[in-house]
């Protein structure tokens, strides 16, 4: 062969590689596409919740410092859904108001007819060629990898259903199934004696190819004893059209519960705390109750922490290696390097508290302080929007606000910087190495230079100058002779 023989032969191998290669991505990557088919959320939350007895409406109740619709909305990002739409009621606008973080689509639905009427109001919303995961604003628990194999059977064009046997069902609709397959699903109020008999009960959890769902709550009815659209009637829609139910059962019964009383919110509250503290416990953290502590947020820590009863932690909290926390703490978006001791009753907010510190009993830390390292900050000290330097101690009964504090200064007891003059607030600078007498006012702005001494009872109005003792005090004097008044003697 000649050389634009070889050329050509060249070409013609390249080319069919190109095709094959090309040809093959696109088969793998439509594969990929029809196997991830989008899913889509549906949150029900139009519910008004009367048994809470509340003017707030119930998905805004809150779970460890975090909305009961929050958590489930924080579930379905979670899981990855593509649109997660939020179906309101009763409250009006508070719901999207209270949520609204630009990832959510919002649904009105004004009338509540019921939860077949309620997704009604979102079709218009969700891609006919997604799968759709219905869930509930107020049942707050359900863990993620419960809610996975929902959403693998309906991708897979069959009904995923979240059912659980109940040792008391009453009130909730019951699964009837024939030779093992689920048939359909009857609502209590309209169930005969005998299927109030089943315990296995519909959670109301399912997931669908939405284009399935489009078409069967285009069918449903409301000629049952509630006068309601049941979401629920479409099982029997599916079980019609030849959809598999593909039934899966929660971990645990709790994941499942909804709210809709105090009484229930308080019981999840304390399953959920349970959980937290069991999750603690298992990373190595010493709880010395774990029925004792209660985390509204994120809380995470280092080796050998340990933690003391009824403390509070919120937000995002660090705790860094060997921090000990005493009772009766609350600690809110705070993070505390390793080997610092917090004691009883110390309350920390917004604020960074170095390596090896000890803190309290009663001390209060707000918002914007930082704390080097080793530095003391006893009882009824407060400090705000300060920076504390290396080994400086604040011992005992003082107010610390808008100061900057170098290295190694002992405040005295009693001492105030006086920061607000009552229309602006102003700033305390105090260099390393000074020593400040008890019952001392440092009236801002105001400069204590290095290694400066101020007497006690000072009432510094002017800068301190380096190294010098500096005090504002009264002479003493005493008036010998002089007699306490006393008190005249009544007649008789
Ligand atoms: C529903 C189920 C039932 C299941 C039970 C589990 C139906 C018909 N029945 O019954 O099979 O055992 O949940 O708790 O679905 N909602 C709306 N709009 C409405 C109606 C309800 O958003 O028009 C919301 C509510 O806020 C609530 C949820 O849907 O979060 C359930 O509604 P609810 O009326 O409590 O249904 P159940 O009668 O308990
Ligand atoms: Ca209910």
């Amino acid at each position: 062969m000649n050389e634009k023989g070889n050329l050509r032969v060249a070409f013609f191998i390249r080319a069919a590689a190109l095709w094959l290669y090309t040809g093959r991505t696109f088969c793998a990557l439509s594969r990929q596409i029809r196997m991830n088919t989008s899913l889509e959320i549906l949150i029900l939350a139009a519910g008004k919740g009367t048994r809470m007895r509340s003017d707030l409406p119930k998905v805004l109740h809150r779970l460890a410092g975090k909305t009961l619709l929050g958590h489930v909305v924080d579930t379905a990002h979670a899981l990855g859904a593509a649109q997660i739409c939020v179906v309101y009621g009763f409250g009006g606008e508070a719901v999207p108001q209270a949520l609204d973080d630009g990832a959510l689509t919002f649904v009105l639905q004004a009338e509540q007819q019921g939860t077949g009427h309620a997704v009604k109001q979102a079709l218009p919303q969700l891609a006919d060629d997604g799968v759709t995961l219905v869930l509930y604003g107020d049942v707050p628990l359900t863990h993620m990898s419960t809610l996975q194999p929902l959403v693998a059977a309906a991708r897979a064009d069959k009904l995923g259903l979240l059912t659980v046997a109940l040792a008391h069902p009453d009130g909730y609709g019951r699964i009837v199934r024939e030779n093992g397959k689920v048939v359909r699903i009857v609502e209590h109020k309209d169930a005969s004696a005998a299927e109030r008999a089943i315990q296995e009960v519909n959670t109301g959890i399912l997931a669908v190819a939405t284009r399935h769902l489009k078409s069967w709550i285009a069918e449903l009815k409301n000629d049952n004893t509630q006068g309601e659209y049941y979401l629920t009637d479409i099982i029997a829609l599916a079980v019609r059209d030849g959809v598999v139910i593909d039934t899966h059962q929660p971990g645990y019964e709790w994941e499942v519960l909804g709210v809709n009383s105090k009484v229930q919110l308080a019981g999840l509250e304390r399953i959920h705390q349970g959980e937290i503290a069991q999750a603690l416990l298992n990373d190595g953290v010493t709880l010395m109750d774990p029925a004792r502590i209660d985390v509204r947020g994120a809380l995470t820590c280092g080796r050998d922490v340990v933690i003391d009863v009824n403390c509070v932690f919120e937000g995002q909290v660090q705790l860094g290696d060997g921090v000990q926390v005493g009772a009766n703490c609350v600690l809110r978006n705070a993070v505390v390097a390793a080997g610092t001791r917090i004691d009883a009753f110390t309350l920390i907010d917004d604020a960074k508290i170095g390596e090896a510190n000890r803190l309290g009993p009663f001390s209060r830390i707000r918002p914007g302080t930082t704390l080097a390292r080793d530095v003391h900050v006893g009882n009824f000290v407060e400090i705000k929007n300060s920076q504390i330097d290396d080994g400086s101690k604040i011992n005992h009964l003082s107010y610390v606000g808008d100061t900057t504090m170098g290295k190694k200064v002992n405040i005295g007891a009693g001492t105030i910087t006086c920061n607000y003059d009552g229309a602006n607030k102003h700033r305390t600078v105090i260099e390393d190495d000074v020593f400040i007498g008890s019952d001392t006012q440092l009236i801002a702005p105001v400069t204590v230079r290095k290694g400066a001494t101020l007497g006690a009872g000072t009432t510094l109005t002017k800068d301190a100058p380096a190294g010098e003792l500096t005090l504002s005090r009264a002479k003493q004097l005493t008036l010998s002779g002089w007699q306490r008044p006393i008190k005249p003697k009544k007649e008789s």
